[in-house]
């Protein structure tokens, strides 16, 4: 039996691994490596820990690392279908799981749970059992797998079933939905996802608030949580990574090009965020038009500085949205701007250096999500910006439970509210601007990258034996 075991101790299971491959023009590929916490976390137990990370190929230079068998060590890429992996990606996890954990629907035209839906609802377990399959085939005896997020709910209890000896994690980088908006899903639906969640030994939340949702969706749905553990780890900021690479030679470069474009002696209102509808940067617009109206004295006297990077293109939606940003910001612009003043600079390609230069020059971050599993850019724009920063930060963003207490927190609805507290931070006086900016940081790096994902690896590793 041992023997058909694979050889890995700590699998990590997400559908966007740690690098992507393009195929360049000379027919080569190029490997591109990403960041974030589990890339840092991996990265702290060591080569020799036996780490293994299952993604799925995502675009055509991937499958082509696939097929030519191009890949790093670490990592195992999926060639899922495309079919099936736009299904379960665009169709249900992108477009059923996140509105439903974001609140985003309008109900009185949508959600609407028909024939496509079942279809696509079919890609996505097949999906989650090409990964469970993968994860049963590559685990040594008794490791640690840790599941990421929403595509793959279904995974935990699949490879249940199929590798009972392994202790398996589950971790949600979103929120979760209360029960009453879960409760629109269809009822054998709302059942799968839980009982696949459930078949975890320990699931993961960034905040108190969505694992008591998660919770109270078993209990109506699911008779209870069962035996598993539900732990709640916040992940926070890796501050000795973003203040070295903050002052790097780009962003220097960058940090010159944001001071012409914003102008001398202006103060600055910062907003970063990849252009997710949960992310609310119109209304942050509405409030900043808002605060110009109200309080004329800021005209030509302040900047905002908006950077909405693409997200999610090939849904309808999500490019809408993006189209909408854009014809908000011009139109404050051609109402407000004068000669030698942009109301709002808004840039729409992804550039790290200029965000990293944008957090340095923060007077003021905005950060108003309608819900936000936590907000990152609410803990890095503290730890970055030279001379402090006020924290303008939605009651509706997970970081609020720690961060709440120093920030100027928001309704992310009421855009008359927003404008108000855009001018309390404008106008918080040296000191206090100060002191709160040194709790937020200290508040915002208590929980670094490497040390979250070790208390979750450890957790998992402590916990009962499986039966
Ligand atoms: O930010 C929440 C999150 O679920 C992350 O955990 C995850 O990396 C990301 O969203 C998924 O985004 P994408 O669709 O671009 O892979």
């Amino acid at each position: 039996m041992a023997s058909s075991f694979g050889a890995a101790q700590v699998l990590v299971a997400s559908n966007r691994g740690p690098v992507s491959y393009e195929v360049a023009d000379d027919g080569s590929l190029r490997a591109k490596r990403g960041g974030g916490g589990l890339v840092s976390g991996l990265s702290a137990i060591g080569p020799e820990a036996g780490a293994l990370w299952v993604c799925s190929a995502l675009s055509d230079g991937d499958r082509e690392a696939v097929r030519r068998g191009v890949g790093e060590d670490g990592v195992r890429m999926l060639d899922i279908p495309a079919d099936v992996h736009a299904g379960a990606y665009n169709g249900i996890a992108n477009s059923v799981l996140w509105f439903v954990h974001h609140m985003l629907y309008q109900t009185p035209v949508e959600p609407v749970f028909d024939a496509e839906f079942r279809r696509q609802w079919a890609s996505y377990e097949a999906y989650n059992r090409a990964f469970a399959e993968a994860l049963a085939e590559e685990a040594a005896r008794g490791a640690a797998v840790l599941v990421q997020d929403y595509h793959l709910t279904l995974v935990p209890g699949m490879l249940r079933e199929l590798r009972p000896d392994l202790r398996i994690g589950h971790f949600s980088h979103t929120p979760w939905a209360p029960p009453e908006y879960f409760a629109m899903l269809p009822d054998d639906i709302a059942r799968q996802v839980l009982r696949g969640m459930l078949g975890a030994d320990r699931l993961g939340f960034l905040t108190h608030r969505w694992a008591d949702a998660f919770t109270a969706c078993c209990e109506r749905f699911a008779g209870g949580t069962g035996d598993t553990e539900i732990g709640v780890h916040g992940l926070g900021a890796d501050a000795d990574f973003l203040r070295a690479r903050s002052h790097e030679a780009d962003v220097e470069e960058r940090i010159a090009t944001l001071r012409e474009e914003i102008g001398e002696g202006r103060r600055t209102i910062v907003r970063v965020d990849r252009t997710e509808l949960s992310k609310n940067i119109v209304r942050g617009l509405l409030a900043y038009r808002q605060l110009l109206d109200d309080h004329p004295e800021w005209r030509e006297r302040v900047v905002h500085l908006a950077f909405a990077y693409p997200s999610r293109q090939d849904l309808a939606v999500y490019r809408d949205y993006t189209a909408e940003v854009q014809r908000v910001a011009e139109e404050i612009n051609e109402r407000y701007g004068t000669p030698d003043w942009r109301p709002v600079v808004l840039h729409v390609r992804d550039d790290f250096a200029r965000s990293l230069a944008a957090y340095r020059l923060a007077d003021v971050a905005l950060v108003n999500p309608i819900r936000d599993g936590m907000n990152l850019v609410a803990k890095e724009v503290p730890v970055v910006s030279d001379a402090g920063c006020v924290l303008v930060l939605s009651r509706e963003a997970g970081a609020h439970e720690e961060l709440g207490e120093d920030a100027i927190t928001v309704n992310p609805y009421d855009v008359v509210d927003t404008a108000r507290a855009l001018h309390e931070a404008l106008t918080m006086g040296p000191d206090e601007r100060t002191d709160r900016t040194k709790r937020l940081a200290a508040s915002a790096t208590a929980l670094p990258p490497a040390r979250w994902f070790l208390d979750q690896l450890n957790a998992l590793r402590d916990g009962p034996a499986p039966a």
